[in-house]
């Protein structure tokens, strides 16, 4: 059987040399004022064998932060830190794109300048904590944005998408999954707007959908993919009829033209959701005309299986990429990985970052 895996795939205007993504990755290395450091290029520059790297959730406005230490798309010094990176990538003969970000309701005061409330698509709060400057703290109940507020929202989508362009990525990823902005008004547990923004499905998308049009008309159909999580159930998401809702959002995107989707497999139990009667995607996929990356829990056995049954075109790794630099190189010889280490996930610093052993 030939891998397809190492097979090169078009994506738009690219030409991918594998079909092997480096799935996006908060890791909490950015320095002051949210700008991109230097060590952040070595790291991704190591990467870059990848067939697409997918740079790690970036914040679009700065209401949007939820955690210490990460990066910004929305200021100048922030797109020339982020040249770092892309420069680095390129040098290595990499592609890159850059996951743009709002977290919404996943914020707290503390976070937030002059102690705002964070902002969401309504007054409803995680039942949880978020880990803040000052430690763990319970969520907070966020406010609602008004109806005249959204297309400024929608703008700040399209600026960090002409800002990603300017800093030389090669596209952007929306960042509609796991709970944040876009999934907060897309699942009506945490939408009860009465506005054209809420209630039914056609409403509940409309947030999500406008701003892949707005980054479509500012970076191109080629150079924007979206990222959806169905399955998810962290930080308080619930939706009367989650299969319905998502098989509603991913049917509509038929009517852009745009890279990709990228839907993310289940972490958590989906006893829930009996019609994924395995992966996500495999399910989703029959409601999706263009290309589809699935992500979650694959290994190179798995993620050719799921190649070789259509389930998808692209295959996102995680975990496996914090460890393994050289993760296509260590696929094709058919050794064995490193472990990565989840203590220095999100600590800062070289160690757990750039330090891992290549073949
Ligand atoms: C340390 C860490 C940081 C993550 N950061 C992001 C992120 O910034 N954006 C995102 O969409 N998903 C993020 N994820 C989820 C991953 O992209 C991926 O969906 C998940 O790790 C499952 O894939 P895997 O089984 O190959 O690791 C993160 C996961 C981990 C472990």
């Amino acid at each position: 059987m030939t891998q397809k895996l190492f097979t090169p795939y078009q994506l738009g205007d690219l030409t991918l040399p594998n079909r092997v993504v480096m799935a996006p990755l908060t890791r909490r290395r950015a320095g002051k004022d949210f700008i991109p450091s230097r060590l952040m290029a070595s790291y991704y520059a190591q990467r870059a064998s990848a067939g697409l790297i997918i740079a790690e959730a970036s914040m679009i406005h700065r209401t949007g932060l939820g955690y210490s230490d990460i990066p910004g798309i929305y200021t100048n010094n922030q797109v020339e830190g982020w040249k770092w990176v892309t420069g680095a990538v390129r040098d290595k003969g990499g592609r890159i794109f850059l996951q743009i970000w709002h977290v919404g309701r996943y914020s707290h005061t503390l976070f937030q300048e002059n102690g705002a409330l964070p902002l969401s698509s309504s007054a409803i709060k995680i039942d949880g904590v978020i880990n803040t400057p000052d430690g763990y703290k319970e969520c907070i109940v966020p406010r609602a944005l008004s109806t005249d507020e959204i297309p400024r929202v929608v703008e700040w989508y399209s600026n960090a998408a002409r800002n990603a362009l300017k800093a030389g990525f090669d596209g952007v990823e929306i960042h509609g999954a796991n709970s944040y902005l876009i999934d907060q008004f897309l699942q009506d547990g945490s939408n009860d707007r009465t506005d054209q923004y809420g209630g039914v499905i056609e409403n509940r998308v409309r947030f999500g959908l406008e701003v892949l049009e707005a980054v479509i008309s500012e970076a191109g159909g080629n150079r924007t993919g979206i990222r959806l999580s169905p399955s998810n159930i962290k930080n308080s998401m619930t939706d009367s009829n989650p299969v319905g809702t998502f098989t509603y959002m991913i049917e509509r995107l038929n009517d852009f033209n745009f890279a990709y989707l990228h839907l993310v497999e289940p972490t958590l139990p989906v006893d829930h959701l009996p019609q994924y009667k395995k992966e996500v995607a495999q399910y989703f996929r029959q409601f999706y005309n263009g290309t589809l990356i699935s992500c979650g829990g694959y290994t190179l056995d798995k993620a050719e299986n799921a190649l070789q049954e259509k389930q998808a075109d692209l295959i996102a790794f995680g975990v496996p990429y914090i460890s393994n630099p050289d993760l296509v190189e260590r696929f094709i010889q058919r050794v064995a990985l490193n472990e990565a280490d989840p203590a220095t996930f999100y600590t800062g610093g070289e160690k757990g970052y750039i330090d891992y052993p290549v073949l």
